[in-house]
C-alpha cells in the first residue's frame, strides 16, 4: 500500500423524514461510522456525509395528519435525527436534506443529462386514482381481496398471504387507505427512464465494485427477470422537486434521494472550501465512493443508481455495501412485544459505547440479519468490554497512580509480548478493511485475553508487598498499561468515548493507528477513572418497559387537523371532579408510576398517574386535583386504574398537578 492517504467518501442510506430512529437504522449509522472512523484512524481522508430523506407521499400525508408542512416535518425531524446520531457517536461530517438547493440543482442537471443522452421518454400509464382526495395512489395505498387466494384486505402491489404480485386495479375490491372509497382508475403521462439498455454497462460496473457474493447474486437474479424502464415521475400533490417543464409532475423521491448524496457532499465542499467536488464525482480521478446501505434498498442502489450515474456521465461508486436487517431477541421488532426500541429510548437508559460494541462484534461483510439478542448483550458486554478489556487498565493503574505518582517505568519487562501486540495491527486493520468487525473485535478480545494472563500470572497485588520488588510492580503494571493502549487504540472506531477516556489517562495528546507500535514511557498518567460500567439487566429491563410505552409513530406531537376535533356534546360527557389525595405511594416495578387513593366525596378511587419524577408520593397527599371521574376503568401491568388525574408540563420533571387547593372540596364538579 502507498503511504499517499486515500481520498475515501462514504455515505449511509438517507433516512426516511416520517418517523424515528430505532435500533435496526442503528446497524446502518453504526457500522459506516465505525468504518469512516478506523480510515480517518489510519491517516486517510474520508468524509462521511449523510442527510434526511425528506420527499415522498408518505411524509407528505404525515405532515398533513400532523397539521404542520412538510419542510417543517422534515426540518424538526432532522433535528432529532441529528441528536440521536450525535449521542450514539455517528460523527457525521454533513448531515444535510434532500430538500435542499444543492440538491434540486443537482437532481435537475442529472435529469437533463438523461434527457440529453435519450435515456428519458413519456408514456401515458394508468393509475389508481382517489376522487375524494384529489390525488393518485400509491400502490401500497390500496388495499383490497388478493386476486389470487382471496385474503382480504391485502396491499395494491403484492399479497402477504401467498405472495402473488400484482397491480392494484387488479385486487378485488380495491379501496383508498386515505378516504375509504374505492379508486377510479385514471390516466396520467409519466417520464421513465430507459434502465432496460443498462445491462451491459451495468455488468461492467459490477466487475469492477468487488460486491458482495450475495449482492451479486441479486443482480444476476433481476438480470435473468429482465430490466424494466423505471418510471421517475409522481402527479401532484407531491412532495418533492417539480420537473422542468411540467406543470405538476414532480421527480419521484427515489430519484432525487441518492442524488442527496452528492448534494451534501457538496455542501459540505462549499462550507469547508475543500475538496473539490468534482474530483469526487467526475470521472477519471482516484478518489473513492462508498455507500452503505441495508439489503432492502439494493435494487436501488446497485441498478437505478449506478445507471442513472453512467447516463449522466457522472462516476459510479467504487462499492456499495450492504447489511442485513436487525432482529431483536430472534424477531422483527415489534411494537405489542415491545421490542420496538427507538434510539432515544435506548439512551435514556444505556451507555451508547455498549450498543457500538456489541454490534461490532456481531457484524460482519454480508447481508446476512443480526440479532440483538438482549440477554447476550448484557452478557457480552460484561464480560468482553468490561472484564476483559477495562480490566486490565483498573488492575493495573492503581498501583501506579498509588504507588509511583502516576509514573509509568522507563521500559517494558517484556518487549516481545508487546511486540506480539503491535504486530496483530496489520490483521486487525485488515478485518476493519473487509468490515469483518466480529473477526476483528474476536483477536482484540484473543490479545486482551493473553495481557489478562500476564497479569495473572505476575500477580502485582502480591509483589507490592515486598519492598524489594516494587521495580517489578512498576514494570509488569507499565507492561499492562501499553498492552492495555495498543488495544484501545484498535478499538477507537468501535467505542470513541472509552478510548477519549483512556487517552486522557494517559496523557496522550492524540492517537493513530500506528501508535499502538510504539510503548508509552517513563511518562506520567492522570487518576485512573472507570471507563464504563457493567450492564445492569436491571436498565435494560427498564428500557424494555418504556419501549413498550413509547408510542414510536409520535415523532413530535403537532396539531391536529379538522377531524381531530370533539364536539361540545363529546366535551360535556367527560366528568370532571376535584378529588383529594388521601394516599399515594410509588408502584414497585415502575418507572414513573405512582399509585394514587382519591377521595371523590362520595367514593375512592385508585389511579395510576406517571407523574413520579415530578412530585414524592408524601408530597402529595392532602392536595386536591382534576380528575376524570368516568373514564372507563383500565387494567394496567400494576393493576386497574379507575380513573385519570390531569396535568400539564413536557412530562419528566416539569408536569404540573392542575388542582386548585384553597377551597377546593372533594366531590366537586369543575365544569
Ligand atoms: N430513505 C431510504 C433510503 C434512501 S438512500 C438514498 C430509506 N430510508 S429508511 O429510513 O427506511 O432506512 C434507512 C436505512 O436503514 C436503510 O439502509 C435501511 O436498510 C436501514 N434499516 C431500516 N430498518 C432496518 C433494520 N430493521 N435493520 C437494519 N437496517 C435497517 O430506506
Ligand atoms: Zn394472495
Amino acid at each position: 500500500m502507498s503511504d499517499r492517504p486515500r481520498r475515501i467518501l462514504v455515505t449511509s442510506a438517507l433516512p426516511y423524514a416520517n418517523g424515528a430512529i430505532h435500533m435496526g437504522h442503528m446497524v446502518e449509522y453504526l457500522q459506516t461510522d465505525i468504518w469512516a472512523r478506523f480510515q480517518k484512524l489510519r491517516g486517510h481522508d474520508c468524509i462521511y456525509v449523510c442527510a434526511t430523506d425528506a420527499h415522498g407521499t408518505p411524509i407528505m400525508l404525515k405532515a398533513r395528519e400532523l397539521g404542520v408542512s412538510p419542510e417543517e416535518l422534515t426540518t424538526r425531524i432532522s433535528a432529532e435525527f441529528i441528536r440521536d446520531f450525535a449521542d450514539f457517536g455517528v460523527d457525521f461530517d454533513n448531515f444535510y436534506t434532500t430538500h435542499s438547493p444543492e440538491n434540486e440543482a443537482l437532481t435537475v442537471e442529472i435529469y437533463e443529462a438523461l434527457r440529453a443522452s435519450d435515456d428519458i421518454y413519456t408514456k401515458t400509464i394508468e393509475q389508481a386514482y382517489d376522487e375524494q382526495e384529489g390525488m393518485f395512489l400509491p400502490d401500497r395505498f390500496v388495499r383490497g381481496t388478493c386476486p389470487r387466494c382471496k385474503s382480504e384486505d391485502q396491499y395494491g402491489d403484492a399479497c402477504e398471504v401467498c405472495g402473488a404480485t400484482y397491480s392494484p386495479s387488479d385486487l378485488l375490491d380495491p379501496v383508498s387507505v386515505l378516504s375509504g372509497k374505492t379508486p377510479v382508475v385514471r390516466e396520467s403521462e409519466h417520464y421513465f427512464f430507459r434502465l432496460s439498455e443498462y445491462e451491459a454497462r451495468l455488468r461492467d460496473w459490477m466487475k469492477s465494485a468487488s460486491l458482495d457474493r450475495n449482492v451479486l447474486a441479486k443482480l444476476e437474479e433481476w438480470f435473468a427477470a429482465g430490466l424494466q424502464d423505471w418510471d421517475i415521475s409522481r402527479d401532484a400533490p407531491y412532495f418533492g422537486f417539480n420537473i422542468p417543464g411540467t406543470v405538476d409532475k414532480y421527480f419521484y423521491v427515489w430519484l432525487d434521494a441518492p442524488v442527496g448524496y452528492l448534494a451534501s457532499f457538496l455542501n459540505y465542499c462549499k462550507r469547508e472550501g475543500t475538496p473539490d467536488f468534482d474530483e469526487y464525482w467526475r470521472p477519471g480521478h482516484d478518489t473513492e465512493v462508498y455507500h452503505f446501505i441495508g439489503k432492502d434498498i439494493m435494487y436501488f442502489h446497485t441498478l437505478f443508481w449506478p445507471a442513472v450515474l453512467l447516463g449522466a456521465g457522472m462516476r459510479t461508486p467504487t462499492s456499495v455495501f450492504a447489511h442485513g436487517f436487525l432482529t431483536v431477541n430472534g424477531q422483527k421488532m415489534s411494537k405489542s412485544r415491545g421490542t420496538f426500541i427507538t434510539a432515544r429510548t435506548y439512551l435514556d437508559h444505556l451507555d451508547p459505547a455498549w450498543l457500538r460494541y456489541y454490534y461490532a462484534a456481531k457484524l460482519g461483510p454480508t447481508i446476512e440479519d443480526i440479532d440483538l439478542n438482549l440477554d447476550d448483550f448484557i452478557a457480552r458486554v460484561n464480560s468482553d468490554l468490561v472484564g476483559k478489556l477495562v480490566n486490565i487498565a483498573s488492575r493495573c493503574a492503581g498501583f501506579i497512580n498509588k504507588n509511583f505518582d502516576g509514573m509509568l517505568a522507563g521500559a517494558l519487562p517484556d518487549p516481545e509480548l508487546f511486540e506480539e501486540f503491535a504486530a496483530a495491527s496489520g490483521r486487525i486493520a485488515e478485518h476493519y478493511e473487509k468490515r469483518e468487525f466480529s473477526k476483528a473485535m474476536r483477536l482484540v478480545m484473543m490479545l486482551a485475553d493473553r495481557a489478562n494472563r500476564y497479569i495473572d500470572q505476575h500477580k502485582p497485588w502480591l509483589m507490592v508487598k515486598d519492598p524489594s520488588r516494587l521495580d517489578d510492580v512498576q514494570g509488569v503494571c507499565t507492561q499492562g498499561i501499553n498492552l492495555f493502549r495498543s488495544l484501545m487504540i484498535y478499538l477507537t472506531p468501535v467505542v470513541p468515548t472509552i478510548a477519549a477516556s483512556a487517552r486522557e489517562f494517559l496523557g496522550d495528546s492524540d492517537w493513530h493507528w500506528a501508535d499502538a507500535a510504539f510503548p508509552l514511557l517513563g511518562k506520567p498518567t492522570s487518576k485512573f477513572k472507570a471507563l464504563t460500567t457493567r450492564v445492569d439487566a436491571d436498565k435494560v429491563e427498564k428500557m424494555l418497559e418504556d419501549a413498550k410505552e413509547t408510542n414510536p409513530g409520535e415523532v413530535f406531537a403537532g396539531k391536529g387537523d379538522d377531524e381531530d376535533f370533539i364536539s361540545i356534546d363529546d366535551f360535556m360527557k367527560v366528568d370532571l371532579r376535584i378529588a383529594r389525595i388521601v394516599n399515594a405511594e410509588a408502584v414497585a416495578g415502575a418507572d414513573k408510576l405512582l399509585a394514587l387513593t382519591l377521595d371523590l366525596g362520595d367514593s375512592t378511587r385508585s389511579v395510576f398517574a406517571g407523574i413520579k419524577a415530578a412530585y414524592p408520593p408524601e408530597s402529595l397527599i392532602g392536595r386536591h386535583v382534576v380528575v376524570v371521574a368516568n373514564l372507563a376503568p383500565r387494567k394496567m401491568r400494576f393493576g386497574v386504574s379507575e380513573g385519570m388525574v390531569l396535568a400539564a408540563g413536557p412530562g419528566g420533571a416539569d408536569i404540573f398537578l392542575l388542582g386548585p387547593d384553597e377551597g377546593a372540596e372533594a366531590g366537586m364538579r369543575v365544569k
